[in-house]
């Protein structure tokens, strides 16, 4: 009756319902009042009701819905309770009452998502019910690469209230690559000025022959980073920037050419990368390149109030390395073994740098080589294995390996699925992934923070081609990382597609253009990007 998504722990229905009207008055505590001003705007939006505000509790009585913390609930706990004195919703902490408020407006049904109401004359009911609900990790992430295909803001913001919607409650922010960089920094403009664009941009994966003959990029000011923080820290969801190094980096080192490896290559004659794969024009690992970094990295502190800082430090061929006298000379200098033992060195100063400021680092799994970083946490992307070792080295995790949860792969076999992307991860794959691994020990599995979805964007161009990689998958994740599901092969995955009936009617009134379950609609096929389907696995990148 419900079919709430993510599944609350515990439902207990009653008969009779509490109906929402124009006389109804919404309470919030002054704990909550953030979130009572997010839950009269988008009810005002989709009822048209207007929920004037309640000065004490029993205003909301009756036909009300009144907002409050209770001490006793863990901080992202709420408790719901429909019943004959109205809708109450506590929770430990504001996360708590506003992932309870996103339940309540999932229970009004699918017009509550709308941005106007259709009609005027509609009753809004809920059910009498008593819902206990609780997150099962902490970290349940969504990452969007913006580097490869440019986001503009007001995308960004739409991501992060669907995310919200979802509970999902980490936005890693891939804000640098290759081919572009995407963050205004003040004291190197350069890196917007020239890295933000790229003359020109391969269609479909690396080995195609096809080009898209025009500039691409963009990025956000800070102003536009700050509305942004500040819009996620309203929905109770970190922003968790990446400035990706020390491969990665082409974009920077087309606007800087100091920063690559100068005795190796002429970086004078980069450009922003035009096509994917794993580059080979990776930071030179100077002292200057490190000044420059930190000098990013305080703009990005000033910015970003996460505990976490994201480095990148995945995919660095270490072949310039190997070449560059300068490089060789600082492997001796520090008497280091070999390149891997560079590429720690240079994640372990920025792990002391941010340290010094307070702050965490986390990197993808490849900061294990050549010894991790004290302190430092894993994004675990190439399968369980990193994350293992990291979580037994006592280190924390955020589990999202390739296989599960990277949602530019394609969701089907079949020539009209439109990503050339040749691994098939279903709805279901993604439903039955199970973030903490049984290898771990109990004590070793309390280091994986949670989880998150990963979007890379090399085959989506605009927000259109997100939508149906995110969805319906990301709806799957959000049920793993929140809801206490059972192990992989005892989940209910057709209780979950059964829900998902009335989701989609929801993911309709939010305008998400989903895969549908039959399959992509017809503007949403584009099977021709290479004259055939790629089946079988084609690394994207
Ligand atoms: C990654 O997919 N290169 C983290």
């Amino acid at each position: 009756m419900t079919e709430l998504i993510p599944a609350p722990r515990s439902v207990v229905a009653g008969p009779g319902e509490v109906r929402l009207t124009e006389h109804s008055r919404l309470y919030a505590d002054t704990a909550t009042e953030g979130v009572g001003h997010w839950l009269r705007t988008v009810l005002r939006q989709g009822t048209g009701l207007p929920l004037r505000e309640g000065r004490e509790l029993e205003d909301a009585g009756g036909d009300g819905v009144g907002l409050r913390i209770d001490p006793e609930l863990g901080p992202e706990e709420y408790r719901l309770v429909s019943n004959g004195d109205g809708i109450l919703i506590e929770g430990g902490g504001p996360a708590g009452v506003f992932w309870g408020a996103q339940t309540l407006r999932q229970l009004l049904g699918p017009d509550a998502f709308r941005r106007a109401p259709l009609r005027r004359d509609r009753a809004w009911a809920v059910p009498y019910l008593t819902i206990e609900d609780a997150p099962r990790f902490r970290w349940r992430g969504l990452m969007l690469d913006v580097a490869r295909h440019f986001m503009p803001k007001e995308g960004v913001l739409r991501y992060l209230d669907l995310m919200a919607a979802h509970k999902l409650n980490v936005f890693h922010f891939h804000l640098t690559d290759d081919q572009g960089w995407r963050i205004e920094i003040k004291r190197h403009p350069r890196l917007t000025e020239i890295g933000s664009w790229r003359a020109r941009t391969k269609t479909g994966h690396r080995a195609s022959p096809l080009w898209e003959e025009k500039p691409h990029g963009g990025y956000y000011t800070q102003d536009d980073i700050r509305e942004i923080v500040s819009y996620a820290a309203e929905r109770h969801i970190t922003v968790v920037p990446e400035i990706d190094v020390p491969g990665h980096s082409q974009a920077a080192i087309a606007a800087y050419p100091e920063l690559g490896n100068t005795d190796v290559i002429d970086t004078t004659a980069l450009s922003v990368w035009d096509t994917w794969g794993i580059n080979p024009n990776v930071l030179a690992p100077t002292d200057n390149t490190l000044r420059f970094y930190e000098g990013v990295f305080e703009e990005v502190l000033e910015l970003f109030p996460s505990e976490f800082v994201h480095v990148g430090g995945d995919e660095c061929p270490k072949d310039q390395w190997r070449r560059s006298a300068t490089a060789q000379a600082r492997i001796r200098e520090l008497g280091l073994a070999d390149e891997d033992g560079l590429q720690s060195w240079f994640i372990g100063h920025f792990d002391a740098w941010l340290t010094a400021r307070g702050r965490r680092l986390i990197g993808w799994d490849e900061i294990l080589e050549g010894g991790l970083a004290e302190g430092a946490a894993v994004s675990s992307w190439r399968g369980y294995a990193g994350g293992i070792a990291a979580a037994r080295a006592g280190h924390d995790v955020v589990m999202c390996p390739e296989q599960q949860v990277y949602l530019d792969h394609r969701q089907a076999p079949g020539p009209e699925e439109p990503v050339p992307i040749g691994w098939v991860r279903t709805l279901e794959d993604v439903y039955r992934f199970e973030p903490v691994p049984p290898e771990l020990t109990p004590e070793e599995a309390r280091h994986v923070l949670g989880s998150q979805a990963n979007l890379w964007t090399e085959v989506m161009e605009d927000h259109a081609r997100v939508d149906y990689q995110a969805f319906p998958r990301l709806a799957a994740f959000a049920e793993v990382a929140w809801s206490a599901l059972p192990a992989p092969a005892e989940r209910d995955s057709a209780g979950f597609e059964h829900r998902m009936a009335a989701h989609y009617r929801r993911l309709d009134a939010l305008g998400v253009a989903y895969r549908p379950p039959a399959g992509p609609l017809p503007w949403q096929r584009r099977p021709g990007v290479l004259g055939r389907p790629i089946d079988g696995p084609p690394p994207n990148r």
